[in-house]
């Protein structure tokens, strides 16, 4: 058993007091590989930013349950060697079983996700209020899963929104124990987030999706109120890396994210935590694709995944400072 304290790291339950008492939200970046990881530790360094990073299952078996062991640890020490303390949660994301989530306590995780938003409910309770228990004899923080977004989570796709429904999350509360909560208000995974037909177009012409469901957000809010609110699928999916992407031989059609704003009025109410995987992973594309598309003699992977790396930060650095409000608040 590897403890999460002995690596530096921290639960949630304290940055999520914080934020929301500060009307801001905590960055919940993915990450699988060294120069992500490198990115974000460095963003918040700049920006004195508190960090949640996410390993999906299938990151975990991408990168290995021992190497990320280490490079969580890693991303504590590098943060202080920079000379910033940032607080770091390693979380598992949309763990789908009580065994992936009791594997990832044992090697090192402070926070877990079960998502057992596909299940009947009371399944969903069942499997959550497992987790839980397990997990707080730790002192890992467990998030848990109302409503089901519309995209695609691992190999599960949805076609359409299941909303939240508010008069079910304070008897979930109860049954289950969970620290955090994640709704679906019109959020979803991945880089199609809406279908241009879905969008209407603004006087420039530029598409705009349909309002994330503030209505549900607010009914939550008065039911519980106080308690840690999580949104998933919530890349803005930058239409300025997509043309790079494009430009250089790539082929993202249709790729619409959620408005900034959106997020940024999310981030100041009960939504204490924002994940975002698919923009960073449009920011890394972009800038590999211009490289290689620019310097076909480059085979040096530090000359393109440097250039990635550079992109990320600005971009993690731009979501905490523009987006999430977490920037000085370590
Ligand atoms: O919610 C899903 C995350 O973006 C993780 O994606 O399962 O492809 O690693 P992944
Ligand atoms: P995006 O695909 O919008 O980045 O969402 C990521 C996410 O919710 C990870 O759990
Ligand atoms: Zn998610």
């Amino acid at each position: 058993m590897t403890s999460y304290k002995d690596l530096g790291l921290v639960n949630s339950r304290e940055l999520f007091r914080k934020a929301m008492e500060g009307r801001y939200a905590i960055a919940a970046f993915n990450f699988n590989n060294m120069e992500q990881l490198q990115a974000i530790v460095q963003a918040c360094v700049e920006t004195k930013s508190p960090v949640i990073l996410q390993v999906s299952k299938g990151a975990r078996q991408y990168a290995n349950q021992t190497m990320l062991r280490y490079m969580a640890q890693g991303a504590v020490e590098y943060a202080k060697e920079l000379g910033v303390n940032v607080p770091i949660v390693l979380h598992l994301d949309h763990g789908d079983s009580f065994e992936l989530c009791k594997d990832c306590i044992e090697t090192g995780f402070s926070s877990v996700m079960i998502d057992g938003s596909h299940l009947p409910y009371e399944e969903n309770i069942a499997l959550t209020r497992k987790v839980v228990d397990y997990a707080h004899q730790y002192d890992v923080t467990v998030e848990g899963e109302l409503g089901v977004l519309a995209g695609i989570e691992d190999e599960v796709q949805a076609e359409y929104h299941t909303y939240t429904r508010p008069e079910e999350v304070e008897d979930f509360l109860k049954h289950t124990g969970v620290d955090s909560l994640a709704i679906s208000i019109g959020t979803s995974h991945g880089a199609n987030k809406f279908k241009p037909e879905q969008c209407t177009r603004n006087a420039e012409g530029v598409l705009v999706p349909p309002p994330l469901r503030f209505d549900i957000l607010e009914e939550i809010e008065k039911r519980i109120p106080g308690f840690p609110i999580v949104l998933h699928g919530s890349s803005s999916v930058p239409q300025d890396m997509v043309a790079v992407i494009n430009k250089y031989g790539g082929n993202m059609k249709d790729a619409i994210g959620i408005p900034e704003e959106q997020l940024r009025k999310a981030a100041g109410s009960a939504v204490c935590k924002i994940n975002i995987d698919s923009d960073g992973r449009i920011a890394m594309t972009a800038a590999v694709r211009e490289v290689l598309a620019t310097k076909p003699a480059e085979f040096d992977p530090r000359k393109y995944l440097g250039p990635a790396r550079e992109n990320l930060k600005e971009l993690y650095k731009h979501k905490i400072i523009h987006v999430l409000g977490s920037e000085n608040r370590i």
